[in-house]
């Protein structure tokens, strides 16, 4: 049975993920969050899936310790490996602040979100995947941490896509060094998607600046991001793909 685990699960595109993948009675869900209780989604479906179909367990991504007991749990649940590793968990604090309105603090926790939380995560859980069958990674991250597409306009999202250019970068690095054992990463943008908390937070923005971008529902945007990633093969390692498929520039 393919088994999945899947970082800030408690809403958005994480509990969208673990909504599908819970379609297909085969697979084995592990949905982390930091508080799996606190989320009502995740609730509603343990109630709908308590036959051992879905693991709610707690992962806080800041934390090494928190990350280290989930890696144990999972290997409870899991002990011949894990398949399939969705990082999804992300922070996009002052969207619509400039870096010189940005506050120091929380510019310094989101920048350590996205390298530190990784390398927890990339360290944690490698011995898994390694054990696993699929042996697969994705990374959510964003469009606006490409350098090409993102760097040379100011606005929106600045010190975000600072921090997914450092993801991009961290995945990159990681994807290399996990080659050797057979696994495959891949960092995948999931397209825009207005409905969730983060995507809410710029609608007015993309709205006014952007009218024609494609706002995508939850469904359709994980659907495309399992799609890529169940279709990635070896030579796909370290590539950054857009929910369609098609590569994106650095
Ligand atoms: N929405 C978009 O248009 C869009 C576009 C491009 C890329 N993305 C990327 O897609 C991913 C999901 O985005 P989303 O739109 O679903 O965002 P969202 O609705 O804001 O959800 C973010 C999730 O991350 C979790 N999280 C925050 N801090 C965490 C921590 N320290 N440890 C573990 N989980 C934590 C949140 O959990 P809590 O409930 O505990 O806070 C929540 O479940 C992110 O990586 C984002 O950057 C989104």
């Amino acid at each position: 049975m393919p088994s999945y685990l899947i970082t800030g699960s408690s809403r958005g595109l994480g509990l969208g993920f673990v909504t599908e993948l819970l379609k297909d009675p085969g697979n084995i869900v592990i949905a982390t969050a930091r508080d799996p209780a606190r989320s009502a989604g995740l609730q509603e479906l343990k109630s709908k899936h308590g036959d051992g179909q879905l693991h709610l367990v707690s992962l806080d991504v800041t934390k090494g310790g928190s990350v280290h007991e989930a890696a144990v749990a999972t290997q409870k649940v899991l002990p011949n490996g894990l398949d399939y590793l969705i990082s999804n968990a992300g922070i996009n604090p002052g969207a619509l602040k400039s870096l010189n309105e940005m506050d120091m603090d929380e510019f310094k926790a989101e920048i350590e979100f996205n390298v530190t939380g990784p390398m927890h995560l990339f360290r944690e859980f490698a011995p898994l995947i390694r054990k696993g069958g699929a042996k697969k990674v994705m990374v959510l991250t964003s469009a606006l941490g490409s350098l090409e597409f993102s760097g040379p306009v100011e606005g929106p999202c600045d010190s975000y896509s600072v921090g997914k250019a450092a993801l991009n970068m961290l995945t990159r690095k990681w994807s290399a060094a996990l080659k050797k054992d057979g696994i495959t990463t891949v960092l995948v943008h999931p397209g825009y998607i207005g409905s969730t908390e983060m995507g809410a937070g710029i609608q007015a923005w993309v709205e006014e600046n952007m009218p024609d971008l494609p706002n995508l529902t939850v469904q359709t945007s994980v659907q495309c991001c399992l799609k890529v990633m169940h279709g990635a093969t070896g030579d796909d390692n370290g590539l950054f793909f857009n929910e369609d498929g098609t590569t994106r520039p650095w």
